[in-house]
């Protein structure tokens, strides 16, 4: 194991079941408990709520509707388009319309479904495609033209053009959503919620409430996964238990179940796309051009967000001269999508990844001769259609090493062997390359705090704006603070994000944790050095210079003195012992009306190779081996950024082949449970899985020269996609493109073969 290598700050609690999460706090006496009562519409006037059998049920304690509020019914993070609780009106089958709170949990759930409500129907739109036909946008389109794509592409002696979908995906996170709410004298409260930001939070209970940003406190030691899905999501339900317990002045939890859960929040967009694309006959593209509509669900939340990911990732790793890029976010009467590992860069970046899967047939070339035709350049045909130029290009050699560590020539033609001598089972071999931008859009929140307490004793207590959620971020923050001051890892302790500690922070997304709050942690701790230097010279009799902080120990020259010894010292002196630190990302710029600039203070490679083997009687496969080439910079913990991508290239291959989000005629998800939704578990793993880490330090100036890594690998299961593709179009024709839509279930798959078999 390489020496930086550490284990998850709380990996012997996760094993042994001791680590905390909100649900194992010990409950405070007098503790209520609060349910959810869901819409059976998806759009409809609410004409009669009738909550007296809500009320008579055991236990109830109270029951409580929109106008139960005494502040903004409003719990959306930039439009406020997103009601706690229904009123007058419902726009989604699972919208909470009231909430009950009894003495148990069972009781209130029970009650909840109590609720005689009577609707008056009215129209609803369930797929992206009917809102683009209407319309029907929960924000305006946005667009981005450079060159002359129409142009371009008349021009081109070759053209393509097409439709496809990609899915949504349930962020299901292990624990699921949860709020436990506490009053505090004098009008305050404690929130304990399970999220991803937990500034967010606190201000939608101020507004809730009516009440002041310095009466709430929010906090949070960890989550049992967030991947998006609680960067506004947790928001309801913090506000549902806020105002449950403001109201009976009572603890009150709220901690619905896994059907709530999945019936109530918002997913990863699903997308549908309509493409042309003008190239030579070498593959290269000279104009592009692509609308991609987005499932919004009812309200906005982070769909404006999302689109302009989708938007900014679409090149993925390709120069696009001439290109249009449309986003329309679709507004349909289902959960309000939202969030999810990689914040629709994946849905970008897989429509130029088809799009050249199809050119690859057309041409009958090799899909990663299309691809390096089109790479970006590293000194030319090097700037995005947003205008940031690629600065840090590494795409050539990563892909480079991974061809020839995968064997991927050799295996391209085993695979077609195979083929060739098998009728029933079809191989396919392909390899994806990913570029993902790193920062937020939005420059203001690209900014991050930390506090660092040294104890006279020598431990370290690191409190820092970010979130964990079991990206190791807690663990990263702790090895940077330990370098800074030459101690152990074990001398330094992480707590948990509270609101109190650290003023308004951003959300932990956009994989910006490490990069943002790292920094801050080290800017805190660098404070303490230079106090402690400075006194370390005077007793070392030596120069600042030549005091070193390294192993537990303070060295000038052959002189040293124990860590803990100078801090004694330092507290008897009266110096500072504990500071804050703050960071702010810098060279970010962009305009959200031309949608141009350098939004991304840098860009995350990576590349996977995938096998897969398809039964084409039955639709089933069968992943046989990834090998995967990811580029973390200098890794700060390569085991933890190798559990990032392995995890990212199994949820990602999830995403785009079992998990399947199904809404029935009337709108009702009816996948809302793992019995109806598979996501991927140990046996989908292939047998072979080889993951390295790329070497590359950051050019720029991050955290120790490290990468953020917690969604770009999501990208990397592209490849998974593309090769049960590849085996389908075995089955037929091959010059057919295999019309496959995402997720490749085997029913997707057996749609696929016989399109391309022509029956
Ligand atoms: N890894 C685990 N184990 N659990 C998670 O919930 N979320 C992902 C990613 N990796 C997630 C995860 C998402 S969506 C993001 S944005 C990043 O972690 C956030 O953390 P970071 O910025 O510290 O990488
Ligand atoms: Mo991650 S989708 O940015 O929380």
């Amino acid at each position: 194991m390489k020496p930086d290598s550490a284990a998850h700050e709380s990996a012997h609690l996760h094993v042994s079941g001791e680590a905390t999460y909100i649900d194992d706090i010990a409950e405070i006496a007098g503790t209520a408990h609060c349910a959810l009562g869901l819409s059976t519409q998806a759009h409809a006037i609410l004409t009669t709520v009738d909550l007296q059998n809500v009320r008579n049920s055991p236990g109830v304690i109270a029951v409580l509707t929109a106008g139960d509020i005494p502040g903004v019914n409003d719990c959306g993070p930039i439009i406020h388009d997103d009601p706690v609780l229904a009123q007058g009106e419902v726009f989604y089958i699972g919208q909470p319309i009231f909430a009950v709170v009894a003495e148990t949990r069972e009781q209130a759930q029970r009650a909840a479904r109590l609720g005689q409500i009577e609707y008056r129907p009215l129209p609803a739109i369930l797929t992206p495609r009917a809102a683009h036909a209407a319309h029907d946008y929960v924000l305006p389109p946005i667009s981005l033209t450079r060159g002359e794509p129409e142009q371009k592409l008349k021009a081109s002696a070759r053209q393509l053009s097409g439709t496809f979908d990609i899915g949504g995906q349930e962020q299901f996170y292990l624990e699921g959503q949860i709020a436990y709410v506490i009053p505090k004298e004098d009008g305050c409260f404690h929130v304990h919620s399970s999220t991803q930001h937990p500034t967010e939070m606190q201000h939608v209970v101020c507004h809730l409430l009516n009440l002041r940003a310095h009466q709430v406190v929010v906090e949070m030691r960890r989550m049992g996964g967030g991947f998006g899905g609680k960067e506004s999501q947790s928001a309801l339900f913090c506000a549902v238990a806020a105002l449950a317990a403001w109201k009976i002045k009572r603890p009150v939890k709220l901690r619905p179940d896994r059907d709530d859960d999945m019936m109530i929040t918002g997913k990863r967009h699903c997308f549908a796309y309509d493409y042309a694309v003008g190239f030579d006959n070498q593959g290269r593209i000279n104009a592009a051009k692509i609308d991609m509509i987005t499932r919004a669900g009812f309200s906005a939340d982070l769909s404006g967000p999302v689109a302009t990911r989708a938007l900014c990732h679409f090149d993925n790793a390709y120069f696009l001269s001439d290109v249009t890029i449309n986003a329309f976010n679709g507004k349909t009467n289902t959960q309000s999508n939202t969030a999810f590992r990689g914040f629709g860069g994946p849905q970008g970046a897989i429509a130029i990844e088809y799009i050249l899967d199809d050119i690859a047939r057309e041409l009958k070339m090799d899909p990663l001769d299309v691809r390096m035709t089109n790479f970006y350049g590293t000194h030319d045909r090097n700037v995005t259609p947003y205008g940031q130029p690629v600065k840090d290009n590494v795409i050539h050699e990563l892909v480079a090493e991974l061809v020839e560590t995968s064997d991927y020539r050799q295996r391209r033609r085993a695979v077609s062997d195979f083929n060739q001598s098998n009728t029933i089972l079809k191989k396919g071999l392909y390899l994806t390359p990913v570029k993902f931008g790193i920062s937020f859009n939005v420059k203001h929140f690209n900014q991050a705090g930390a506090l660092v307490h040294v104890y006279t004793d020598g431990s370290v207590l690191v409190n820092h704006g970010g979130t964990e959620m079991g990206q190791g971020l807690n663990t990263k923050v702790c090895q940077v603070v330990a370098r800074e001051l030459g101690i152990s890892l074990n001398q330094v302790r992480a707590t948990a994000a509270d609101t109190s500690k650290v003023a308004n922070t951003s959300a932990t997304a956009a994989s910006t944790g490490s990069d943002l709050n790292g920094k801050a942690a080290q800017n805190a701790a660098a404070q303490i050095r230079q106090r402690l230097t400075t006194l370390a010279a005077t007793l070392l009799q030596s120069e600042p210079e030549q005091i070193e902080f390294s192993g537990n120990h303070i060295t000038a020259g052959a002189r040293r003195m124990r860590f803990t010894e100078l801090v004694q010292k330092a507290y008897e002196e009266r110096i500072q012992l504990w500071s804050d630190g703050f960071y702010k990302t810098p060279d970010l710029s962009w305009d959200k009306d031309t949608l141009t600039g350098s939004p991304f203070y840098y860009f995350a490679y990576g590349a996977a190779v995938s096998e897969v083997v398809v039964d084409t009687l039955t639709g089933e496969w069968k992943l046989l081996r990834g090998d995967l080439l990811h580029d973390a910079g200098t890794s700060i913990n390569p085991a933890i950024d190798i559990g990032q991508v392995e995890g990212a290239y199994i949820q990602g291959m999830g995403w785009l082949t079992t998990e399947e989000l199904c809404w029935d005629q009337n709108g009702k998800l009816t996948t809302h449970a793992p019995s109806t939704y598979k996501i991927p578990a140990t046996h989908d793993c292939p047998d072979l899985l080889n993951t390295t880490l790329f070497s590359n330090p950051n050019g720029v100036d991050t955290v120790l020269r490290s990468k953020a890594v917690g969604e770009p690998p999501l990208l990397l299961p592209f490849s998974v996609f593309f090769a049960i593709r590849d085996a389908i179009a075995q089955a037929g024709q091959q010059n057919i493109s295999p019309p496959l839509q995402a997720p490749a279930t085997p029913e997707a798959i057996l749609a696929a073969i016989r399109a391309v078999k022509g029956i």
